[in-house]
């Protein structure tokens, strides 16, 4: 082919984008239909660059045979993910959290005498999530926080997201719905940018997870919340019937699990119990 013609970047053959799709669906659940090649293609354009590898086959091989392509994958899913998420998104789900949820899971601990709460914000992205869960639990709890023993654990197969996550500093978009005078008890603005309190980031307990991991996901249990939001999206109905079952294995009786607001259950679990709040909906484990 004339130099000229050749495009300036190498191109994915169907055959290959097929290779490469079942395998990333294979080590993670996410799933790219057909008409997203582009999209693939794209994203993974970076690591073609950064691998200095000519083409998309030699790519697909290197994950596939070479003994060390084990920080490629984890580098690969912080190319396939896609990371959206804000502090107190989807407003009536955290309400139904702040004002139904919690004290009903309050007021059954205390009657059994016991004052532990475990919440999990699986697929937590750059931490917005977990951090509004903490700031709720605190302005739930308020002086009988030091008393409770509570974790918040939060959970995303993007090293890259959690590692923003862990500097709990955001632009002020990111807070875009968030309540003045929240915004105001909760972080100290510097430089532009704003420093989430370390009374609420110390609740959260970051950590590598990737849901498609069956065996590490087993030995998640005990869990009064799980918010999964926004993450069974990118999944296809095989996938999200494997996580939805160990999700609901996660929880304990009683505890509630909240997807995203445009996100159902509906063919993929039947074993919770919809529950209506204003606004929103809640999967109750009975
Ligand atoms: C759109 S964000 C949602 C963030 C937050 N839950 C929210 O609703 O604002 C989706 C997150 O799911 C994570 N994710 C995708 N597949 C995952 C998997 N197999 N295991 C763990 N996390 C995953 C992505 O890395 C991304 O951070």
């Amino acid at each position: 082919m004339d130099d000229k013609l050749r495009p300036a970047y190498p191109v994915m053959k169907d055959e290959t984008f097929i290779l490469l799709r079942d395998f990333i669906y294979e080590h993670s659940g996410i799933y790219f239909a057909d008409t997203k090649k582009g999209q693939l293609e794209a994203r993974l354009m970076m690591r073609l660059r950064a691998s200095n590898l000519p083409d998309y086959d030699k790519y697909y091989y290197m994950l596939k045979y070479d003994p060390q392509a084990a920080r490629e994958l984890r580098a690969l899913f912080d190319s396939v993910t896609t990371n959206e998420t804000s502090f107190y998104r989807s407003p009536p789900q955290i309400q139904a959290f702040q004002e139904k949820v919690l004290p009903e899971l309050i007021t059954r601990r205390e009657k059994k005498g016991e004052r532990m709460l475990r919440l999990w914000s699986a697929g937590c992205s750059t931490g917005e999530e977990p951090y509004t869960l903490g700031i709720v639990v605190k302005e739930v709890l308020k002086n009988a926080l030091p008393d409770w023993n509570m974790r918040i654990v939060a959970s995303d197969i993007s090293e890259k997201a959690l590692k923003s996550a862990k500097t709990a500093s955001y632009s002020e978009y990111s807070l875009r719905g968030v309540p003045p005078e929240i915004k105001q008890r909760y972080f100290n603005a510097h430089d532009g940018m704003y420093q989430m309190n370390e009374d609420v980031s110390r609740l959260v307990e970051l950590q590598y997870l990737n849901l498609s991991d069956t065996k590490r996901v087993q030995l998640m249990k005990g869990f009064d919340v799980i918010f999964c939001r926004n993450v069974l999206i990118y999944f296809d109905d095989a996938a999200r019937k494997r996580f939805v079952s160990q999700l609901y294995d996660s929880l304990n009786h009683g505890g509630y699990l909240f997807i995203g607001h445009s996100e159902s259950l509906h063919n993929i679990s039947r074993a919770f119990k919809l529950v209506h709040f204003p606004g929103a909906l809640g999967y109750k484990k009975e």
